[in-house]
């Protein structure tokens, strides 16, 4: 069908956008199925990452702007249900500030087909939560964390909280929310002589690496691509004290590249996300705080579903509205390309 007629708005009309309507799931003009959700719970964090948040912070959602604990759910539910996700992430900011997600992990591990559920944490306070995360049925925990030296760590995020990190880490693994992962990112002149380090430690605890090419999704628009610490550079650090194998398991959509370390079962990974980006296998679609979807890290545009949501929608409409969110997804992120604008929001806002 082919239309001469005015654009559809595609807030209000859905079902006039041919081809995307009714049933599937959320699929792309490039052929790409979205099949992860990631879910920003919070844009607060207690932390205050000098890559991330300035350090006194950034304008906070007003709170009647955040979806409930019920809104959050139900969207979750209608992308299990009537949209093909089969893994989901909880992310902030920081989402262990949120006081409802336990009960937003157990009523998402309630769905059917249940979806894999995870979070993405700074691991302050995990110590007393890890407990009842896993009780509610959380699968699996990434913890950020740049450095080992305390002080380093009060230096990158303006908080003096490395021993509650460590004690989350172990608080997590002791629940069972394995495997523990750990993500790093380096900065040149900062944090690069901790890359090894970090190695050890989790090679020690049994935790998985992975380190993080820094993305330009700082809340001051100070990366500059010649300054970030690239995989190459990483690989060279590690492999200067340590054996690294390529690990052959199927890489699939799983972002990190990754290898045995000196003969072990255990890996390190290394997510290239500018030098080698992998968005040709995107299955990513993420859910801000406030109930927009943003069919990428790095999109210029959101589709408002809170309002959609807090207007009367049914499900069958909220699903029309997310499939069409998904069409226009770019083929990549164009961090590369001369044009390349930042998004507006931060990664605190958006969810990693
Ligand atoms: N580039 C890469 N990773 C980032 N993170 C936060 N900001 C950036 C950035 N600009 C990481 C955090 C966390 C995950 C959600 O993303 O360290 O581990
Ligand atoms: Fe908080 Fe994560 Fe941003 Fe650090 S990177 S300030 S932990 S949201």
């Amino acid at each position: 069908m082919t239309t001469s007629s005015p654009l559809p708005d595609p807030q209000l009309r859905p079902q006039l956008v041919p081809g995307s309507a009714g049933t599937g799931g959320l699929v792309d003009r490039h052929g790409r199925t979205a099949t992860d959700l990631r879910v920003s719970l919070t844009d607060r964090c207690n932390l205050r990452c000098t890559y991330c948040m300035p350090p006194e912070g950034l304008q906070w959602l007003p709170k009647v702007e955040q979806l409930t604990d019920d809104e959050v759910v139900r969207l979750v539910r209608i992308g299990v249900e009537h949209l093909g996700i089969r893994e989901v992430r909880f992310t902030g900011g920081e989402p262990l500030l949120r006081p409802g997600l336990p009960g937003i992990v157990a009523a998402t591990t309630a769905l059917l087909p249940r979806p894999e559920v995870s979070l993405t944490t700074n691991a302050v306070g995990l110590s007393r939560m890890a407990p009842a995360l896993a009780a509610a049925g959380l699968d699996r925990i990434n913890v950020s964390l740049d450095t080992l030296d305390r002080e380093r760590f009060t230096q990158l995020t303006y908080r003096d909280r490395l021993p509650d990190v460590l004690a989350g880490l172990k608080a997590a693994k002791d629940a069972g929310l394995t495997p523990v992962k750990i993500n790093t990112v380096l900065l040149r002149g900062i944090n690069e002589d901790d890359a090894v380090p970090l190695l050890e430690y989790c090679l020690e605890h049994g935790y998985e690496l992975r380190f993080i090419e820094q993305m330009p999704l700082d809340a001051h628009h100070a990366w500059t691509r010649g300054e970030m610490v690239t995989a190459e550079d990483i690989l060279a650090k590690l492999t200067a004290s340590h054996t690294l194998v390529p690990d052959v398991e199927e890489r699939g959509a799983a972002p990190a590249e990754r290898w045995l370390v000196d003969g072990t079962g255990l890996t390190v990974g290394v997510i290239a996300s500018v030098t080698r980006s992998f968005c040709g296998a995107c299955d990513r679609t993420r859910l801000t705080a406030d109930g927009q979807i943003r069919n990428c890290l790095f999109a210029r545009e959101e589709s408002d579903l809170r309002f959609a949501l807090r207007s009367g929608a049914d499900d069958q409409e909220i699903a029309d509205r997310w499939r069409i969110a998904t069409l226009n997804k770019l083929p990549g992120h164009g961090i590369d390309d001369p044009s390349f604008l930042q998004p507006s929001r931060p990664m605190s806002a958006i969810g990693g």
